[in-house]
């Protein structure tokens, strides 16, 4: 195949002529000539980026702590493309193998719960810090720090204070590294919802679908100048409360969520998530989760920011996407209603569908 003029791009900040080949961004067969390392591939979003890179032609480096944690993401490009290596938090040698080649690094890791071997400080701000200068210090074009949208320095959650603490540290480590800032995410690997409440289920929250934000990330990752040095804060287009969350729920699985309408209170829940975590060696409810459920999410984009428009992304409203991820939790009542109501996901039939059909 003859190479263009058209096929090489000068990356910016270091100089270095990328060869895309085939269609470029037209499918997974065309090669762009970018090469991605994403930290944290193996999560919920990660799989969904990994998918969208692969789809624009980019080969992606998917760092692995578990063998069997990356099967899944091979299948999700062309031959050569997913590159698997494994990776220790703390190995330096490890990191930089893994992002020797690559011009855009992305680090989604996080955890929502401590471990005895890793505290939130130690992935969110002490990994993402060291993960930031090796990639500096290796001549890295772009780098995608992703953090959350309630992330704050003052906020009375670990997590998401060490959130923003890594944002900072991102910051100083790597010039011109880009935050981005999700809301709470929603697609296939939500487990079914807890049935109690906890602050009366009036915590407010902006949810957003996770192929929405891998679809940003993937074009963040590309983007050279306009989105160096810049924070993308990524809210649902809509704000619900927990309760509301779980009326749609019910609405469409046609399942008894939340009746009896029990509220935990915050002390009795703290104290037996406390307790869980000390005893249980499985990852629980914990403590800190206990805390981040009383805090509303604010979908308000701040000065400065940039969001969903300047990349052109019009992001999924919630009710029109539920049905995908909720139609296999639903009940047996769903074949007793009219085909009009069988498939779809706007359904509003409040207390009616919890009466057993005699
Ligand atoms: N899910 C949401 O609603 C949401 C909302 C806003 C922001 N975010 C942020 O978006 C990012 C991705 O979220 P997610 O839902 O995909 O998270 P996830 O499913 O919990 O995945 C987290 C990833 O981080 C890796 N990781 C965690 N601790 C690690 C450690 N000590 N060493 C090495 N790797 C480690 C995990 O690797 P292993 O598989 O090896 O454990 C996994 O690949 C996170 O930073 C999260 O805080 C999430």
């Amino acid at each position: 195949m003859r190479t263009y003029m058209q096929d090489v791009t000068i990356k910016r900040k270091t100089g270095v002529p990328m060869v895309g080949r085939g269609p470029y961004g037209m499918g997974r067969n065309s090669v762009s000539g970018n090469v991605a390392t994403v930290f944290g591939c193996t999560g919920f979003l990660g799989r969904y980026l990994v998918s969208k890179l692969a789809k624009r032609g980019v080969q992606v480096v998917v760092p692995y702590r578990d063998e069997d944690e990356k099967r899944h993401l091979r299948v999700l490009g062309d031959l050569g493309q997913i590159v698997p290596l494994e990776w220790d938090l703390r190995n330096d040698q490890q990191i930089e193998e893994c992002l020797r080649h690559s011009d855009i690094v992305y680090n989604l890791t996080g955890r929502n719960y401590e471990t005895k071997n890793f505290t939130f400080q130690d992935v969110h701000v002490e990994g993402a810090r060291r993960i930031a200068e090796i990639a500096q210090a290796s001549g890295v074009a772009r780098f995608v720090q992703v953090s959350h949208l309630s992330a704050d320095l003052n906020s009375p959650s670990g997590f998401l204070r060490t959130k923003a603490q890594g944002d900072q540290a991102v910051r100083r480590a790597f010039e011109g590294a880009t935050i981005v800032r999700p809301a709470s995410m929603y697609g296939h690997e939500d487990p079914w919802p807890i049935t109690f409440k906890l602050n009366n289920g009036e915590t407010k929250l902006a949810p957003v679908h996770s192929l929405d934000v891998a679809q940003a990330l993937s074009l963040i990752g590309v983007l050279d100048a306009e989105a160096m040095g810049q924070t993308y804060v990524l809210p649902g287009p809509k704000t619900y409360t927990l309760r509301e969350l779980l009326q749609l729920t019910e609405d469409i699985t046609y399942r008894n969520l939340i009746s009896p309408d029990i509220n935990v209170p915050k002390w009795l829940f703290s104290m037996t998530a406390g307790l869980g975590e000390k005893i249980a060696w499985w990852p629980m409810f914990n403590k800190d989760e206990v805390i981040r459920r009383f805090i509303d999410e604010n979908p308000e984009v701040p000065e400065g920011c940039k969001s969903w428009a300047d990349l052109g992304i019009e992001p999924d409203v919630l009710e029109d996407r539920a049905i995908m991820y909720l139609r296999r939790f639903r009940s047996h009542l769903s074949y007793e209603q009219p085909m009009s109501n069988a498939h779809s996901g706007a359904v509003k039939l409040k207390k009616e569908p919890f009466r057993v059909i005699e």
